[in-house]
């Protein structure tokens, strides 16, 4: 319906103007650290300059594992790359993308191209580009950097003239031994540098150099004999650009005021909807009055559809089965939307029912949905947004960093707890449409505030299209789907096996992320290990740390062992990895498990008291 389009339209808008990749909440985006064009805008750097060690450094998802890189939140913005070598070269627009950058140096090394185009990196406040092989005129846009504190050109190609700077904040500038020409332009902030800023350069001329300028070179300086001619352009220009702005003015204003229009049209729309009686619970209610409304599972509607349409969203990315958005509601509430795409060709009945059946699961280790919503165009799941993000940032984010924070094993163990619990509970239901889950893997556990594991996106094998099941779904890649094309309950319990590997071993499984160069197919890389004895290389060195856990590990990682047996009838059902999960002892902490507990007392057993059992 129409309000969808403008909802998308809206969610589209806040898309482009802020397209931050977070640490992600569940499956959609495993990026960590890196707006997803920052990032791009880095690997196409990274591929002019043809540099080995980059091309080893500049790999992971988390910008803060890549060399000369500064990141503040998702934003890059510090870029020093000095004395590698770098031979490539770099276009004009390549900087584009950085619009948080602050510092940027490629200071000694060989790049070569044109000086870029800063007009989009405003905050820029040092730029050294000494010592390379830039040539071309020195970028205007560089005038207009108002922070801009330290400017380093030197040595290197540069031709034509020096432009106008005379922004105040400039207080370190050398443009000597390139191949500059013309007067030194007669601005406080230029002539407030000596000689040694504009040494050895093909034919600079006037204070503070001491050579004197020939009336040919005068044409330039808008401030000499030429004045008058120079007034009259410039007159002549300024019209053309109020001309010109008055007509973008009267262009914008008139768009705006269509889509204030529409806003209202949209408004009045809502609120018609609303007139209608809304019931108390409205699970309850009819199929036909729901259309086109947002189904709250839990009674009492919380907002209105109005509310998500017009709260400003952020894009998450792609997730698996379509684009999942943050919305921050007006009263500061954060959901998460996520759009479904590539449905079974279901009636709306049966999309409501199924729908019904996961909001009616109730466990405390099932990530609970908020509400949901169907029109011909759109198909939406409104989630609880999760402020500790997912499993697979835990594990994997800030590697190497001094922001990790040490993910040790009595955490690590009452998360495999968490999910073997809702495993079981998703494998004891009488609903059918509920197994397998088809997509356990670490992304889809997330954590919520008290640090506790919820498993998350349950049910949707019964309406996402089987193609793209097959394509994107953890159990999918099973053994027995590639043997008999049949998934089931044990295909679970394959890929449980999977994220307990990834939790012991704390390498990224290629389940989680197929694409990603470290991902490893963790069965057959355990087997391997188990096989040839080199059991005590497995763990993770987080959890090394505590030898008397070492039995544990050991018993769940038989555990995992068995999970991922190739043939489904020899792996354990979820019921039995519960038991046997949970007849794994913590070890009391000890001396040489103190440092850095803290997460794991949260974790462990006051984590597990909280959740009632079974
Ligand atoms: C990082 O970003 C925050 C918020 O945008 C800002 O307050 C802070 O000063 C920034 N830190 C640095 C080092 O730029
Ligand atoms: C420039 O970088 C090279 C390595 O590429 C290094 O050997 C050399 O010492 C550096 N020169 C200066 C002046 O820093
Ligand atoms: C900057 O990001 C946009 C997407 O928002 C992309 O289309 C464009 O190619 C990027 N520009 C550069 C120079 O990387
Ligand atoms: C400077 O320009 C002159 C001619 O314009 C050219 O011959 C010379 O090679 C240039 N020098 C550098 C370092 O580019
Ligand atoms: C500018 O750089 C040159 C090296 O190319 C150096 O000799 C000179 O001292 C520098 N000038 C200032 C003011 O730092």
């Amino acid at each position: 319906m129409g309000v969808f389009k403008f909802f998308i339209l809206v969610v589209l808008a806040s898309f482009v103007a802020h397209n931050y990749i977070v640490v992600a909440q569940d499956d959609a985006e495993i990026i960590i650290g890196f707006t997803e064009d920052e990032r791009n805008t880095l690997l196409a750097l990274k591929t002019g300059f043809h540099n080995t060690f980059l091309d080893e450094q500049w790999q992971s998802f988390n910008c803060i594992n890549w060399y000369g890189v500064t990141c503040n939140g998702s934003r890059v913005i510090g870029l020093t790359l000095e004395n590698l070598d770098i031979t490539g070269e770099i276009n004009v627009d390549a900087l584009f993308n950085l619009t948080a950058l602050s510092v940027l140096s490629f200071r000694n090394n060989s790049i070569f191209g044109q000086v870029m185009d800063f007009s989009k990196n405003i905050g820029l406040e040092r730029l050294d580009l000494s010592r390379n092989k830039f040539d071309g005129l020195i970028s205007p846009s560089l005038v207009n950097l108002v922070l801009l504190e330290s400017l380093q050109l030197q040595e290197n190609r540069m031709t034509g003239p020096i432009p106008w700077f005379d922004q105040s904040s400039l207080k370190e500038f050398n443009v000597s031994n390139n191949n500059l020409t013309g007067p030194i332009p007669n601005t406080r902030t230029l002539q407030s540098f000596n000689s040694l800023s504009y040494d050895h350069n093909l034919f600079l001329c006037g204070p503070p150099v001491s050579i004197t300028c020939g009336p040919a070179s005068q044409v330039n300086d808008p401030r000499s004999s030429k004045k008058s001619w120079v007034d009259a352009t410039l007159i002549i220009v300024n019209i053309i650009g109020l001309v010109f702005l008055a007509i973008l003015l009267t262009v914008f204003y008139k768009k705006k005021k269509q889509v204030n229009e529409k806003m209202i049209e949209k408004k009045k729309v809502i609120l018609e909807e609303k007139g209608d009686e809304i019931p108390s619970n409205v699970i309850d209610h009819q199929a036909k009055e729901d259309l086109g409304k947002l189904v709250f599972v839990d009674g009492e509607p919380e907002f209105e559809l109005g509310d998500l349409m017009t709260a400003s969203a952020e894009s998450l990315g792609d997730g698996n089965f379509g684009k999942t958005y943050r919305a921050k509601l007006d009263d500061g509430r954060n959901v998460i939307v996520k759009r479904l795409r590539d449905l079974k060709p279901l009636s709306r009945d049966e999309f409501m029912n199924q729908l019904r059946v996961i909001a009616d699961q109730k466990h405390p280790n099932l990530a609970p949905l908020l509400g949901y919503f169907y029109s011909n165009d759109e198909k939406l799941l409104v989630h609880k947004f999760m402020i500790n993000g997912n499993l697979f940032n835990l594990l994997h984010g800030g590697r190497g960093t001094r922001d990790r924070i040490p993910f040790r094993w009595g955490a690590r163990l009452t998360v495999a707890h968490a999910v073997a619990r809702a495993m079981e509970y998703l494998h004891m239901n009488p609903s059918s449409t509920l197994v397998p889950h088809g997509n356990l893997r670490s992304s889809n556990v997330l954590i919520d505030e008290n640090k506790c594991a919820l498993v998350s996106d349950y049910g949707l094998t019964a309406i996402i299209s089987n193609a793209v099941s097959v394509h994107r779904m953890v159990a999918f890649k099973s053994p027995e789907y590639l043997i008999s094309k049949k998934v089931s309950k044990k295909s679970d319990v394959w890929s449980y096996g999977n994220l307990v590997m990834e939790l012991l071993t704390g390498r990224v499984s290629i389940l989680s992320v197929p694409q990603d160069n470290r991902a490893v197919d963790l069965c057959s890389w355990v087997h391997r290990a188990v096989r040839e004895e080199w059991t005590a290389e497995i763990f993770d060195l987080e959890l090394m740390v505590q030898r008397s856990a070492i039995h544990g590990m050991l018993k769940l990682l038989q555990l995992a062992v068995r999970c991922c047996d190739k043939a489904p009838e020899n792996r354990p059902d979820m019921s039995e990895v519960v038991r046997e999960v949970e007849s794994i002892k913590v070890p009391n902490v000890d001396s040489e498990s103190e440092e850095d507990l803290s997460l794991d007392r949260s974790l462990t057993d006051d984590s597990m008291s909280a959740t009632p059992s079974r």
